[in-house]
């Protein structure tokens, strides 16, 4: 492990007159960070490779009461010091990421006598900062109004982005526009830049703050726009305090945002000492059958959560490895409108149909673990109370995975205040970003791993909680069973892994085998071929992931269900082959627990045919690649089953060619012979 720190501290240092730059570099020497104070603003740019990356962009916090600390600074110091570092991973896509930066940090003061400190980190891979107020005299409590934050980057880009504010939480399809089309967007939010850079713009490490979305001002700049409370306040809070790392990934090719750890390396390091109980996965359940409405979440003739119907789960998951089963629906509370009112959830009572202790004996006794679930619709209130009984619960039946869900819309999480008034709150705003914590500090208490749907979206605190595994916060598969408007297009997970995925992994639930499920919903179909079914097990990273669909109708093609048996949930190394943002994506990993590799690619609506060199593999050996792929008539369209398993024999040297269908894809297991 390499170690290195320096501080320089002194007069010396002490940042010159007003109008003067200031700089600092990325290790390799690539990216140069320029902050500069012009008549008391404060002002970042970023060149890569000495092209402008960000032009001249405005700092700056605005606090209640015309404290306005963007303006009449004075910078009074400056620190500069260097990490090189290489950490290990609990679970993830890579075992070993290195953190090496240099960071800048300026001490600044404010004509009211008020300190705050600016921390520029800049990486190989991107530039980060955030803003601190440490402790002093006469400020204890901070209501912060704006955060005046600018992205400013070339007006010529494109960009891929999701509204925000618009109801759906982040269930959108990404837009593709030149930036001057967006409006207020979440992030991650990704642009193509005039002369070829890939920069993406986000957050990392959002634990006790609103979340941030990025508006394009009418001068076409980019500004964050921090999501209020009820009352318009943006961010409560005490001091010290600090901002979440906003942050600039930046990179030649699309793969190099995918290969990024940046985001990662930006969060505090495990908080918890004991990690044996966290283990990734893969599960089936009583799921996709409610989607397809063939049974029901709520109870009655088609209710889905019965013990009968759990067992054949349990069973079919025993029989093939799987770890868990999620079982939805088991509760009280479902019945009637339980979207937008979730104060009827009971998260201790099953419906009499389904005996829950019997349900998760029979699991353990055949070595799978229930998985919980926790839909609160939004209910937070409802759910804190019950949460400590709730997770007391699962812990005493073995439960080590818990789902948690909020659907509900826009602006309408119920608050109570101190004087018992209620108020609206937004999904993404600070109160919420403060429950999704609790839950999760709940949860490590009783050893238990978190896959939460509707979530705010990843900002890396996977690092510091190793519990919290995956989340949704995108459209995944389920918009496929009941979309109205035909379900996700094939270029949506070729945009997936440049955008949301950038934040960490996401519970896709892929792996339809019935892709057109004509007898359940005739009107809408998975627009995916089989082998690009597969193909997303290795390309959408997730440390859980699902077999989503029903045991029959992986029971009939137990050819093409083997990858998904085989394939596993935690590597060693991740790398993007290729990669174009909304038309394809190669990756191939490594398996945390052997020498295998895994190799998943995938295309939108057109085929595409690639010659891929095995470099990666062990040079020593020789393996056999199990290959998933579109068979010769295969189309999304008119063939979507149409799927080819072969077997070959291949080294480090061979190249490897793919012909993948107009909405298809190829996933391929390597087997290291010994
Ligand atoms: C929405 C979630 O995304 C889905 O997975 C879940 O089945 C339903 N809410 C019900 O909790």
């Amino acid at each position: 492990m390499r170690f290195f720190i320096m501080l320089l501290w002194g007069a010396a240092m002490v940042f010159a007159a007003d109008g003067q730059f200031n700089s600092v570099s990325s290790p390799d020497g690539h990216i140069q960070v320029k902050i500069k104070l012009d008549n008391g603003r404060l002002y970042y740019s970023v060149n890569k490779n000495n092209q402008q990356v960000i032009t001249p962009s405005r700092l700056g916090l605005k606090l209640k009461k015309q404290m306005n600390l963007d303006k009449n600074l004075n910078l009074d110091e400056q620190q500069l010091s260097s990490m090189d570092t290489v950490w290990t991973t609990v679970w993830g896509e890579n075992k070993k990421i290195r953190n090496h930066y240099n960071q800048l940090s300026f001490v600044l003061s404010h004509n009211t006598g008020i300190q705050q400190i600016l921390d520029f980190r800049v990486f190989n891979d991107g530039i980060a900062f955030r803003y601190r107020i440490p402790e002093q005299k006469g400020l204890k409590q901070i209501e912060m109004m704006d955060e005046l934050t600018e992205f400013n980057i070339d007006t010529e880009s494109e960009a891929w982005w999701i509204p925000a504010f618009a109801g759906n939480r982040y269930e959108y399809l990404y837009q593709h526009t030149p930036l001057n089309k967006i409006d207020t967007v979440h992030t991650p939010v990704t642009f193509k830049t005039a002369n070829g850079s890939y920069v993406s713009v986000h957050e990392a490490a959002l634990t006790d703050y609103s979340s941030m979305t990025v508006t394009r001002t009418t001068e076409n700049k980019l500004r964050a726009y921090l999501v209020p409370w009820s009352d318009g306040v943006k961010v409560k809070t005490s001091v010290p305090m600090h901002s979440p790392w906003r942050t600039v990934q930046i990179a030649d090719r699309p793969a190099g945002l995918v290969e990024s750890s940046m985001i990662l390396n930006l969060n505090e390091p495990n908080q918890l000492e004991d990690v044996s109980w966290i283990q990734p996965g893969k599960y089936v359940g009583i799921w996709w059958e409610m989607h397809l409405e063939v049974s029901t979440w709520g109870s009655g003739r088609k209710h889905g959560a019965t013990t009968d119907n759990a067992k054949r789960y349990i069973d079919f998951a025993a029989e093939h490895g799987f770890d868990g089963v999620l079982v939805e629906g088991w509760n009280i509370g479902w019945d009637g409108s339980w979207m937008d009112n979730g104060e009827m959830f009971d998260f201790t009572q099953p419906y009499p149909d389904f005996a829950l202790r019997e349900v998760a004996r029979y699991a353990r006794d055949r070595g799978v673990r229930l998985i919980g679930h926790h839909e609160t619709g939004g209910g937070v209130l409802n759910y804190e109370s019950q949460m400590q009984d709730a997770f007391d619960l699962y812990e005493s039946l073995g439960v080590r995975a818990v789902k948690t869900g909020y659907v509900s819309q826009g602006q309408s999480i119920k608050r109570v205040d101190e004087q018992g008034s209620v108020h609206q709150e937004w999904q993404h705003g600070q109160f919420m970003v403060q429950h999704y914590r609790k839950v999760v500090k709940e949860a490590a208490k009783h050893k238990m791993m978190l896959d939460v749907h509707e979530p705010v979206k990843a900002t890396g605190i996977r690092r510091t909680w190793p519990n919290m595994m995956t989340r949704e916060g995108a459209r995944g598969q389920e918009y496929n069973a009941w979309d109205p408007n035909g379900g996700n297009p094939p270029d949506h997970t070729t945009i997936l892994p440049f955008t949301r995925m950038l934040g960490g992994p996401m519970d896709f639930t892929p792996g339809i085998f019935d892709l057109l499920f004509e007898d359940a919903k005739p009107d809408n179909r998975v627009n995916t071929t089989l082998a690009k079914q597969l193909a997303l097990y290795v390309v959408i990273y997730s440390p859980l992931h699902m077999a989503a669909d029903l045991p029959e109708n992986y029971e009939k093609r137990p050819d093409a269900f083997q990858f998904i048996v085989d394939v596993p949930t935690d590597w060693s190394e991740t790398h993007v082959l290729n990669a174009e943002i909304g038309d394809y994506i190669t990756v191939v990993r490594r398996d945390r627990q052997s020498a295998d590799w895994y190799i998943g690619s995938i295309t939108d609506e057109n085929g595409r045919s690639f010659d891929i060199n095995l470099g990666f593999l062990d040079p020593d050996r020789e393996y056999i690649a199990e290959i998933y792929r579109d068979g010769e008539a295969a189309d999304r369209d008119s063939n979507p089953y149409d799927i080819e398993i072969v077997k070959k024999r291949v080294t480090a040297d061979s190249v490897f060619s793919m012909k993948l269908a107009p909405g298809g894809g190829l996933a391929a297991r390597f087997r290291a012979l010994d």
